[in-house]
């Protein structure tokens, strides 16, 4: 199939940070860029795919050839905006950072400082997007993310297992790779494999990726 390994597919891609707002003026968020997720868009496109890319706040091009962009702020506002373009997908690759938490509540005003006494957050737990696209009886080929900072082979198999995946990518947090940084590495986990993909620019870690997508869903798919 080579360079056009998703001619004739629909991928959706989720990318960059979630914003939990908790005033107007304050939010709860993380350091995801969005560098990894564009990229991978990226090469879904040069890969052939239709591709839908759902982005949280960040300050990134759209990358040419792109289907539809749809920009959200919040983990349920990606959560809707993901299973609503998931709906015909093939193919949905969530390298989000989504937030598992949000405040309970979003104070319409601006908080006010308590003079030496503590303030205390409520926080509810976020739907995950992943596990509610696995737990439907037709659903796309899930490839997860996985971020940790420890561990990292263990979480990412225990999330591959959870949350129904078909493939993880798992990278490690730090020392110049992951969040923020223009490198990464990954080690992509499925059932009974594994392969990894050593430290280079995020542009060319999303092409393999994408190649390796293609090749495992060829595998248990076609
Ligand atoms: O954006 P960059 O600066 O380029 O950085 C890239 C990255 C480090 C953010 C990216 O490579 C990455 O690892 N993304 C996943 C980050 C993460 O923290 O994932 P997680 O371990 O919290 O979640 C695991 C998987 O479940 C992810 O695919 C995530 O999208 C998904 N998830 C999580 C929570 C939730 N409510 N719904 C989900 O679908």
């Amino acid at each position: 199939f080579g360079d056009r390994c998703l001619a004739g597919f629909k991928v959706v891609v989720s990318a960059g940070p979630t914003y939990e707002d908790i005033d107007p003026v304050r939010f709860i968020g993380n350091r995801s860029s969005g560098q990894m997720g564009f990229a991978v868009a990226a090469a879904a496109v040069a890969a052939g795919a239709e591709v839908t890319l759902v982005a949280g706040p960040v300050s990134l091009a759209t990358p040419a050839g792109l289907h539809r962009r749809v920009d959200v702020r919040s983990a349920a506002q990606m959560h809707a905006a993901v299973l609503e373009a998931a709906t015909h997908a093939d193919v949905y690759i969530g390298a989000a950072a989504v937030g598992d938490y949000r405040p309970q509540e979003v104070s319409a005003q601006k908080l006010k400082k308590r003079d030496g006494g503590e303030l205390v957050l409520h926080l509810d737990e976020n739907p995950d997007i992943l596990a509610s696209l696995s737990a439907q009886t037709a659903h796309p080929f899930l490839v997860g993310f996985a971020a940790e900072t420890h561990d990292v082979a263990t979480y990412a198999q225990g999330k591959l297992r959870h949350k129904g995946l078909d493939m993880i990518a798992a990278n490690q947090v730090g020392g110049g790779l992951g969040f923020e940084a223009a490198d990464n590495a990954l080690t992509l986990y499925w059932a009974d494999g594994s392969v990894e993909l050593p430290r280079v620019a995020k542009t060319e870690l999303a092409r393999q990726l994408i190649a390796r997508v293609a090749e495992r869903y060829r595998a248990t798919r076609a």
